[in-house]
């Protein structure tokens, strides 16, 4: 049994670190590495990484940058191979090159970074289990999707006027993915993914466009400037009005497949998707809960036509493409009165209540007046706003718990939280909470659920309004800003969090929570992240006594010639520095952290 509540990945709650540490923290007993870092190659054609000398050509067929999601898989009993798979959520120029380069290579630099996007498939390999994965170079399966690679569409928006642009006529074939977040993983072994932040590659007109707007496309030059070199990512370019239409889906790619098409699901709904899981409910029908991560928005359900069919995988990847969307209403339980926006506990003891899906299309009737089934799906937010969804502060991941098969939801912050609600309680919300859902009946297609908050996130020294189930503030590690979700085999809830340096000034983090028995509440931090990195993936592999997690933009207040962090080189010194022949920058990295034998 483990010091922190069990499962077969004993450990004791490291200290939080210092926001300014640049290494990867472990507990004791515990051994971490990096399996796979920015511009690693993955084919034997690959070039090596050389910073100085980037072209497009070579990140195209290297490891891309900001790694978010993460998948681990075993392909069988034996556990000695397997494979990864990881995106690559957005690109930081100013600490991947030097101003010099940029000058000098706009063109390059703008191509570097359209490659850098996207997603990465690498086989792993190991000499026995519990050991620590390495990456293959030149797997079978291996693969780079970039914000290049050719997407299909399905669903009912595929084709629409309003996916159509002057290179695609059809309406159903879509250039790259850009702003993965997080994912899932699906019981047919696809990965789903999300696209997040979209609004960003795009200059567009957004004067009297109320939907452009709700997006929050913006009318002026991006930070990136791909517009100058590819007319697509200037929305005011005729012919390419929709193109910003294109992006904000969840995609699903085959890991298994390195020829496949992967495909962009209309059916899912267009919004800043921060992650897609599906899960399998007790009729058959798959169930997509997603986050769309914007302050003041909302969280969304998609429940299958069809239902699964056990080892049938073409099958089963048609089911994301027919069924109905859904976006959640909560509803309190306490008088308004007694929700003070401090954090304060009603009278009931509890942040709590009930909730209802409501549908917003299904793919043959829009149950939004004013909206056709396609227009409902690629401005769900619009549709939403109008029929009373529960403005939330800011959803992240959204994870189902196989264990208990309750839902559970980050909501990550919301510091312009005005009016609150028992969901929303907190004014200003700067820790973020993390709320956990009932399916009516424990049936994750029901249209009706009840909600508990079940921590209220925060630094217990130094906030007042940090709620751990009544589990004694003192004793659980200091969390804020939760994000990504993931559960162990003893289901109990993993946390990772992107934010915490700026608000309760320790590193980012991955922490456990305890769900079950005395110890409900319980946050135990396992592992802390380098400087100005964000902790993504995680992937508990407790019955392997292994953690995963993807360290994203380490050094991302740096500067080129200021960096901040160089982790994970292990070069001395701050700075850009030249060591020998070596410039040394920080680099998003994969990384597994495992029990050693001598414990
Ligand atoms: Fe990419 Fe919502 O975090
Ligand atoms: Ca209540
Ligand atoms: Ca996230
Ligand atoms: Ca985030």
């Amino acid at each position: 049994q483990g010091a922190e509540g069990g499962g077969t990945l004993p450990y004791t709650a490291i200290n939080p670190v210092p926001r300014t540490k640049d290494v990867v923290t472990v507990p004791k007993g515990y051994a971490q590495d990096v399996i796979i870092r920015w511009g690693d190659p993955l084919f034997a054609q690959s070039p090596e990484f050389e910073i100085e000398n980037q072209t497009a050509a070579a990140q195209e067929l290297q490891f891309g940058y900001n790694c978010d999601f993460l998948a681990v898989q075993a392909d069988d009993e034996t556990g000695l191979t397997g494979v990864l798979v990881s995106n690559h959520e957005y690109t930081n120029e100013n600490i991947m090159f030097s101003p010099e380069f940029m000058e000098q290579n706009p063109e390059e630099v703008a191509n570097i970074g359209l490659a850098a996007h996207g997603l990465s498939v690498v086989e792993l390999k190991r000499k026995a289990k519990g050991a620590k994965w390495e990456y293959v170079r030149g797997g079978a399966r291996n693969r780079r999707i970039t914000g290049m690679t050719e997407f299909t569409v399905d669903g009912p928006a595929a084709g629409h006027e309003m996916m159509k642009t002057v290179e695609d006529p059809t309406g159903t074939k879509i250039l790259g993915t850009l702003g993965n977040c997080a994912g899932g993983f699906t019981p047919w072994g696809t990965v789903l993914s999300g696209e997040e932040n979209f609004d960003g590659y795009f200059n567009g007109p957004v004067e009297n466009d109320e939907a452009q707007e709700r997006i929050g496309f913006a009318n002026e030059p991006t930070s990136r400037g791909w517009e100058k070199y590819h007319p697509r990512f200037d929305l005011r370019n005729e012919g390419y009005e929709n193109e910003g239409n294109r992006f904000g889906w969840i995609v699903e790619i085959d890991p298994e497949d390195p020829t496949s098409t992967p495909v962009k699901h209309t059916m899912l709904g267009r919004f800043k998707h921060e992650a897609g899981t599906a899960v399998v409910a007790d009729n058959g029908k798959v169930v997509v809960y997603s986050g769309d991560d914007q302050r003041h928005d909302y969280l969304y359900k998609f429940v299958s036509e069809g239902t699964y069919i056990e080892g049938d995988k073409k099958h089963n990847m048609s089911l994301l493409s027919k069924g109905t969307l859904y976006v959640a209403k909560f509803h309190g339980d306490s008088p308004a009165g007694q929700i003070d926006g401090k954090g304060t506990l009603p009278a009931d003891g509890r942040f709590d209540g009930w909730g209802e899906w409501l549908p917003v299309t299904s793919d043959k009737k829009s149950f939004v007046p004013g909206f056709s089934v396609a227009e409902a799906l690629i401005n769900p937010r619009l549709a939403a706003d109008k029929i009373g969804a529960t403005k939330l502060d800011r959803p992240e991941d959204v994870e189902t718990n196989p264990v208990n098969g309750r839902v559970y939801m980050a909501l990550t912050n919301n510091k312009e939280r005005v009016e609150v609600d028992e969901v929303n309680p907190v004014v200003g919300n700067r820790d973020g909470h993390v709320v956990e859902m009932e399916e009516w009946d424990n049936d994750h297609t029901a249209e009706k659920f009840i909600w508990n908050i079940l921590i209220m996130a925060g630094d217990p020294k130094k906030s007042s309004s940090v709620y751990f189930q009544g589990y004694p503030a003192a004793k659980v590690s200091p969390i804020s800003c939760p994000d990504n979700l993931a559960f162990d085999s003893m289901g109990n809830l993993w946390v990772s969090t992107d934010g915490a340096p700026g608000t309760i000034g320790y590193g980012d983090a991955l922490h456990k929570v305890i769900l079950q028995g005395p110890d409900r509440g319980r946050v135990a931090q396992f592992l802390s992240v380098p400087r100005d990195a964000e902790c993504c993936g995680p992937v508990i592999h407790d019955q392997d006594n292994t953690v995963f997690v993807n360290v994203q933009h380490p050094g991302e207040d740096g500067e080129w010639g200021a960096q901040t962090s160089l982790w994970p080189d292990h070069l001395p010194a701050s700075g850009a520095v030249q060591v020998g022949d070596k410039v040394a920058a920080p680099r998003p990295s994969v990384v597994q952290a495992w029990l050693t034998k001598n414990q």
